[in-house]
């Protein structure tokens, strides 16, 4: 299987091969995750330890419950209460977390970059479950899969990103992953919320929603990221719902089968109306919390193996390639 990555620190770092490598394992998790006896061993005696300074609902359970599918030892260290909390600098944090071995570490991190920098330190692998306005490569991963299912493909579709697009790694990994596809991008967002110089990354930007929305297969809502805003982006909520909300009216612009994400958390009434998330005709947005725990287990199975290599070329001798 291709995959040879120590990390998954970007979708900017993976072939298209890497991601359908992912995306492959990740079905057979789906279904294992279907029966009622749900492990297997392929981490076991390995430790995982997740450390989120941002806070997280879903990605945090949906790493842990992954990693203890595997057969890991998890453990969340709770970085609220930490020693980071007295003044301690990430990379002791991370220097601190290293002596104690760990083999796989999740990190999600309100500065853009800094699990990159975490990762240059430790001996294990990191996987970054978030930095600041740069990457979120698990959540594009899983709506890719989410994606693949729903339409039978990934690949020749018109995805509609909306919302607040400025402020959203989700938006940014997602961009990268679908290029790398060869899908026609659109994002959707008022000029406030767009980034400036977005459109050398081959997508298109639009501003009306009903022109971004038209006959796309896909639309992707993003929820406005207020901890990120330091001013005033929107003029009220109301106003922002009646031009770029999602509901029945809008959705009709975009193509008779589309499926409607979000990757939560959601603000119904605010981003999106809750009769479309409701909807399971058009919503798959449970199926993208499902998919979510067997990507991150496809993801750590896999950087577990080439683990397991690289140490094992390291018993013998050989230099890592
Ligand atoms: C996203 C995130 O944290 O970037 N949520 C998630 O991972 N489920 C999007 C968001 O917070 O709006």
């Amino acid at each position: 299987m291709a995959f040879r990555p120590r990390h998954l620190l970007g979708i900017e770092h993976l072939s298209p091969e890497d991601i359908h490598s992912v995306l492959d394992l990740a079905e057979q998790y789906v279904e294992l995750n279907r029966r009622t006896v749900k492990k297997t061993d392929a981490l076991a005696g390995m430790t995982q330890i997740n450390m989120f300074f941002e806070n997280s609902t879903r990605t945090q359970s949906s790493f842990e419950l992954a990693g203890k599918r595997l057969g890991a030892d998890v453990m969340n260290m709770s970085m609220q209460t930490s020693s980071v909390k007295k003044g301690e600098t990430l990379i002791d944090t991370a220097l601190t977390l290293n002596a104690m071995h760990p083999d796989l570490l999740v990190v999600r991190h309100g500065s853009s970059g800094a699990v990159d920098l975490l990762a240059q330190k430790v001996e294990c692998a990191v996987i970054n479950a978030g930095d600041g306005k740069h990457e979120h490569p698990t959540q594009a991963l899983l709506d890719a899969l989410t994606i693949r299912r729903a339409k039978g493909r990934l690949h020749r579709l018109t995805v509609a990103i909306c919302g607040d697009v400025a402020h959203s790694r989700v938006a940014r990994s997602n961009l990268i992953l679908l290029g790398k596809m060869e899908n026609r991008v659109r994002l959707i967002a008022p000029p406030t919320l767009m980034p400036s110089g977005v459109a050398e990354f081959g997508c298109e930007v639009y501003d009306d929603m009903r022109a971004g929305l038209k006959d796309a297969d896909v639309v992707m809502m993003l929820r406005l990221q207020r901890e990120r805003m330091d001013g005033g982006f929107i003029p009220s909520e109301r106003e922002y719902f009646h031009r770029y909300g999602l509901d029945a009216e809008k959705l009709a612009f975009a193509k008779d089968d589309a499926i409607v994400m979000h990757p939560g958390p959601m603000n119904r009434g605010v981003e999106i109306d809750g009769t479309i998330a409701d909807d399971i005709n058009r919503s798959v947005i449970q199926e993208q919390v499902e998919m979510g725990v067997a990507v991150r287990m496809a993801v750590m199975d896999l950087l577990a193996r080439n683990l397991r290599a690289e140490r094992g070329r390291a018993l013998t001798g050989e230099t890592y390639v």
